[in-house]
């Protein structure tokens, strides 16, 4: 059986699968080998001045013949995010996704140039924006999601939004970390998924061993959405939007002490605080979702491709047939 479906043909994919762009994490080795499998990799420009972005597409070219992605951070403070837009445009990348603050003027420039834009919500008055501007899909983000999130849940939020999407493909993302996530998805009538914590722990991401490590071990249990995570870095997030990460020995020591967090990394050269978090295994912030509960291993992203399909196709097989 194919998963293909009208978000598959858009973007000329095998598998309605896509791999989030994980600012730091998701490099040129993750979205091609992702794209090589079928899905849709993307890669993550957080904090990339453009050059570096140009060369990273350069790189993702080399390694596939298949389509991917560039993620760009689209609200008032993102470094570069309009240079990174007007690069990708330039170098006429198959597809770009879009997320966080206003991603409307960015996603009419992608529009204009006509490539496929995908664009992350993570609210219903942004959600029926974007719909508005009728991009290729809507990614609709629920908070169990790794990385910066909103504060919806994801299969309410997704539902609404299915709801109102006239025809716009809806791809969900939150909690996503196997095929059961991927049918769920489907059956809801959403169009596909978009994967970041269960491709963090892949063998082609950027981060560190010992963080693939900790996301292949946790239970779930040990997710936390804190302003805690972000109180070292001089960057400000657009209202509402927050952390996810591993608890650790970190936030368990400094939540409810954001302010005097800040104060200290104010004190320090810029990003200073945050590498000498990075320095020590113990503090590194290993920004994961809920769904690390379901990733117990680490895995090359094909065979994480494979599985999700594989495990997917059995589930609807088996509610084709209750209903048959
Ligand atoms: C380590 C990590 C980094 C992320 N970085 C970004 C980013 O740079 N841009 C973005 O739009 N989303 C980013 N996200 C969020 C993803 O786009 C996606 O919504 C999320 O991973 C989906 O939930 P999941 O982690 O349960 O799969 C990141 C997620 C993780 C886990």
């Amino acid at each position: 059986m194919a998963l293909s479906n009208e978000l598959t043909r858009a973007l000329g994919i095998e598998h309605p699968i896509i791999s989030a762009g994980m600012g730091g994490e998701a490099g040129p080795a993750l979205a091609a080998a992702v794209s090589n499998a079928g899905a849709l990799g993307t890669m993550g420009t957080i904090g990339l001045p453009p050059a570096k972005v140009r060369e990273s597409i350069a790189a993702c070219r080399d390694l596939t013949s298949r389509p991917w992605g560039v993620n760009v951070i689209t609200f008032d403070w993102a470094p570069f995010a309009s240079e990174i837009v007007t690069a990708a445009i330039e170098e006429r990348v198959p597809v770009i996704t879009l997320s966080f603050g206003d991603p409307v003027p960015a996603l009419r420039r992608c529009q204009d140039a006509g490539i496929p834009t995908l664009v992350q919500v993570q609210d219903f008055p942004t959600a029926k924006a974007v719909l508005a501007a009728r991009p290729t899909a809507i990614v609709v983000q629920g908070s169990e999601a790794g990385g910066h999130t909103g504060q919806r849940s994801t299969l309410s939020f997704a539902a609404q939004v299915l709801d109102a999407a006239d025809g716009v493909p809806v791809i969900v993302a939150g909690g996503v970390g196997n095929g059961r996530g991927l049918a769920a998805a489907l059956a809801m009538g959403a169009a596909g998924v978009v994967m970041g914590t269960r491709f963090k722990a892949s063998d082609e991401a950027t981060g560190s061993a010992a963080l693939k490590a900790g996301i292949a071990a946790s239970d779930g249990e040990n997710t936390l959405q804190g302003d805690v995570f972000d109180a070292p870095y001089p960057i400000n997030w657009p209202a509402g939007i927050v952390g996810r990460a591993l608890r650790s020995s970190f936030s368990e020591e400094w939540t409810g002490r954001e302010t005097e967090l800040k104060a200290r990394a104010a004190a320090m050269p810029p990003f200073g605080l945050v590498m000498e978090l990075n320095s020590n295994p113990e503090t590194q912030i290993n920004w994961a979702g809920e769904s690390a509960g379901v990733v117990n291993d680490v895995l090359p992203a094909a065979e994480i491709v494979r599985r999700t399909v594989v495990e997917a196709e059995a589930l609807i097989a088996r509610l084709t047939a209750v209903h048959a």
